[in-house]
């Protein structure tokens, strides 16, 4: 009879058998001390297989630096490291071509690869645990797994930095009003505005490349958390998977997920430099201002309203970002409370990891995507430049240049601001009767000083949105662009 707690329970756990028992067969990799099988809710509830099949390759390319070293300790015999390794690599094949379908009858993807090795070699495959421990072993997978993602995601950010390079450079004089408080404040160009995420997306490179430097030791070999009595050579399995070198405390290599979290926060920051140019790209998308228009193919349709052109995808990497910050406070959260040295909250870190990777992936891709194809209405940004007395301070420092201390000047154009308001026109519309009439310094010379040209053209230094100045920058970002940390540090991503 199937009743409500089946329904409830195949829900949670999937399908079950009518006696509300998993239909899973389970195959756990202890028992001895048992005198009766594990419930097989408990079974599921505990298992990890739905999700850590993902780092399937790092758990083979971990194992295999595992059978090598204790091949060459005097720990496995050739023979033995032989048949192991091509055990591995076999299983390996086999589950890339969907020969071998990683089933969920094993409660991780540890017993798996480990149950499927004594089946194809036999005996020896029993071996391949000697001197590790799943807790090493997680640790490891999952350190390869985030070391090989912090690498890909640096690749869509570099891609990302390319494209916005590229508008950059083409809009180093394409006037736009620069906000603050979402009030027009002062002029800018749009290469200077893109160039502020520039900045953005460069800083968090930087940072996956000091996490990718702080992550890339090795924990294997610290054992379940005090190490092992076979004489493993841990600089040689380290230096097998890439690591700079082992870990120095046993109790820490299977304990540490600092560097998922501090992933994870890089992830989340990428994710708020998108949010922010997501939001940013739906006003300017907005028929009030018109700045950009998405592309087609960047944007959907209502359903109701066939005037409708709505720019879902910015607003879905802007809802991601929640996303990702959600894993980002679970694995806080989750690690806080965690005595030394592994307990099984641990488990908890990879699903919300491999999503918070996936959606930030996706979120690169799409983003840039959407950005490489959309239009700049070039003309409607500089006309809403000219409007909101973009260039008032420049009239105060015109001012100023002849003469008047910046407060009494800051006070004129204010004047002269409130004068235009009441006649609905620019500063620049004033006739010179009319300005010398508040100010009696004001000369002809002062419509050349309030031009947008002249506004931006004037701001030279450094970091400052003048097409010189930008200049400058734009060919420190070529360079910058044209190296890669990940060639100079010698690191190859693997197929
Ligand atoms: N699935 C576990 C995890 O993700 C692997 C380690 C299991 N270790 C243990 N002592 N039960 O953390």
């Amino acid at each position: 009879m199937k009743n409500v707690l089946w329904y409830y329970q195949s829900q949670i756990f999937g399908v079950m058998d009518s006696n509300n028992e998993g239909v899973i067969d389970m195959a756990q990799l202890w028992g001895g001390r048992f005198t009766k099988e594990t419930d097989k809710l408990v079974y599921r509830f505990n298992a990890s297989i739905f999700f850590d099949r993902k780092f399937f390759r790092q758990d083979i390319e971990g194992s295999i630096a595992h059978v090598v070293m204790l091949a060459k300790q005097g720990i496995l015999t050739a023979e033995e490291k032989d048949a192991i390794l091509k055990g591995l690599t076999g299983i390996r094949q086999d589950v890339e071509d969907g020969k071998l379908q990683i089933t969920e009858e094993y409660e991780d993807i540890h017993s798996f690869v480990e149950a499927k090795l004594t089946e194809r070699i036999g005996a020896a495959g029993k071996k391949l645990h000697t001197g590790r421990s799943r807790n090493d072993q997680v640790a490891l997978d999952m350190r390869l797994y985030t070391r090989l993602e912090v690498l890909h995601v640096d690749e869509l950010v570099k891609t990302l930095l390319g494209t916005l390079l590229q508008i950059m450079e083409e809009n180093t004089e394409t006037y736009m009003p620069g906000f603050t408080h979402l009030q027009k404040a002062q002029p800018v160009t749009l290469a200077h505005h893109i160039g502020a995420y520039f900045e953005m997306f460069k800083r968090d490179r930087s940072r996956l490349k000091d996490i990718y430097h702080r992550m890339n030791y090795c924990p294997l070999g610290a054992g379940a958390l005090a190490g092992t009595t076979y004489p493993l050579d841990r600089n040689y399995t380290a230096s097998l998977l890439g690591f700079e070198g082992p870990t120095l405390n046993s109790m820490d290599s299977v304990s540490d997920r600092d560097y998922v979290i501090e992933f994870l926060s890089a992830l989340a920051t990428v994710m708020m430099h998108l949010s922010r140019f997501c939001e940013e790209i739906i006003i300017w998308n907005s028929d009030e201002y018109r700045f950009v228009e998405i592309d087609d193919a960047y944007s959907t349709g209502s359903s109701i309203m066939p005037q409708k052109k709505n720019p879902d995808i910015a607003e879905l990497v802007r809802g991601k970002t929640g996303r990702v910050y959600g894993s980002l406070v679970s694995v806080l959260t989750i690690m806080k409370g965690i005595p030394l040295a592994y307990n099984k909250d641990m488990q908890e870190d990879k699903e919300l990891t491999f999503d918070a990777i996936d959606t930030v992936k996706s979120c690169l891709v799409l983003f840039e995507g959407m950005v490489r194809t959309m239009k700049f209405r070039r003309d409607i940004m500089e006309r809403s430049a000219m409007q909101g007395f973009t260039n008032a301070t420049d009239a105060a420092d015109y001012l100023v240049g002849k003469g008047v201390p910046f407060r009494d000047a800051h006070s004129v154009v204010g004047r002269l601001v409130l004068y235009c308001i009441d006649r609905k026109c620019s500063i620049e519309d004033l006739s010179l009767e009319e300005l010398k009439e508040i100010s009696p310094v004001f000369e002809q010379d002062v419509y050349e000083a309030v031009s947008l040209k002249t506004c931006v053209e004037k701001r030279l230094t450094m970091g400052a949105p003048g097409p010189q100045a930008m200049d400058k920058v734009i060919a420190m970002h070529r360079e910058y662009l044209a190296k890669d940390w990940q060639a100079e540090d010698e690191i190859h991503i693997p197929e």
